[in-house]
């Protein structure tokens, strides 16, 4: 892989986008940023706070203070922490304040990273963009064997419910909205374990970085 690639990995919701972003970082010899903890994080402090994540302006503040601080303290992983997050994330003001650290990030040594609108909006003119989804049944399966893993109960009905919501939150703000880059590799994962999905993705980046390094050549 050339010096500098960005490879981009969107998609909604418990699609996968972590696992599978984390696999390539290692194939690739790629540092990797999981981008949701950001917004994770900015809701975290409005939470702990007390505060409305909606708060524009506290919201803003927060994402500003956070860029400069360390992000693995607090919980960002929980049911509150996923709303949150969305709700900060459709403010422009938070969008704007966390734009440029993620741009010095991937521009440093290149990256795989992992979140709604790094294709197109944080790295458009990344090397590759994988899109990846899955049904929401699916997803809902997978974010339930997460959360059991980590000892929590939690209701079928609700986890999807959530998920559903978050998901017309992200696809419907008028600021990178969730969506696939006119340029995303599509990759359907309902049907894919963990290594399937991996393996599919290999072939669609090399396939993609191949066909790049033969139009520069050209
Ligand atoms: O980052 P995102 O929310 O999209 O998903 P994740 O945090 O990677 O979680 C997906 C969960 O589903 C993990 O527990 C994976 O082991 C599992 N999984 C997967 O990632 N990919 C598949 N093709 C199948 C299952
Ligand atoms: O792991 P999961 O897919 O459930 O969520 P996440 O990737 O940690 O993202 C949490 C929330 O942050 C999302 O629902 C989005 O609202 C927001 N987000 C975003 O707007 N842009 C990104 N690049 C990453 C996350």
């Amino acid at each position: 892989t050339p010096a500098g690639t960005i490879i981009a990995v969107d998609g909604p919701a418990a699609a996968g986008k972590g696992t599978l972003a984390r696999r390539l970082a290692v194939a690739f010899g790629l540092p990797y940023l999981d981008t949701g903890l950001l917004y994770r994080a900015v809701g975290r402090r409005l939470l702990d706070a007390g505060a409305d994540p909606r708060d524009a302006i506290h919201a803003e503040a927060a994402a500003r203070a956070l860029i400069a601080e360390d992000l693995a303290r607090t919980d960002l992983r929980g049911p509150a922490a996923d709303m949150a997050a969305s709700a900060v994330a459709a403010i422009p003001a938070v969008r704007a304040a966390l734009l440029d650290w993620q741009r010095d990030f991937g521009r440093a040594q290149g990256a795989v990273m992992d979140g709604r609108d790094i294709g197109t909006v944080v790295f458009p003119d990344a090397q590759a963009k994988l899109f990846v989804t899955a049904s929401i049944e699916e997803r809902t399966r997978r974010r339930l064997a997460e959360l059991r893993a980590r000892g929590i109960a939690a209701d079928p009905a609700q986890v999807e419910a959530e998920l559903r919501v978050r998901d017309a939150q992200d696809e419907a703000r008028p600021v990178a909205p969730l969506r696939p880059a006119a340029d995303a590799l599509l990759l359907d994962t309902t049907d894919l374990d963990a290594e399937a999905a991996f393996t599919e993705a290999l072939q669609l980046i090399e396939s993609r970085l191949g066909k790049d390094l033969d139009t520069r050549r050209a």
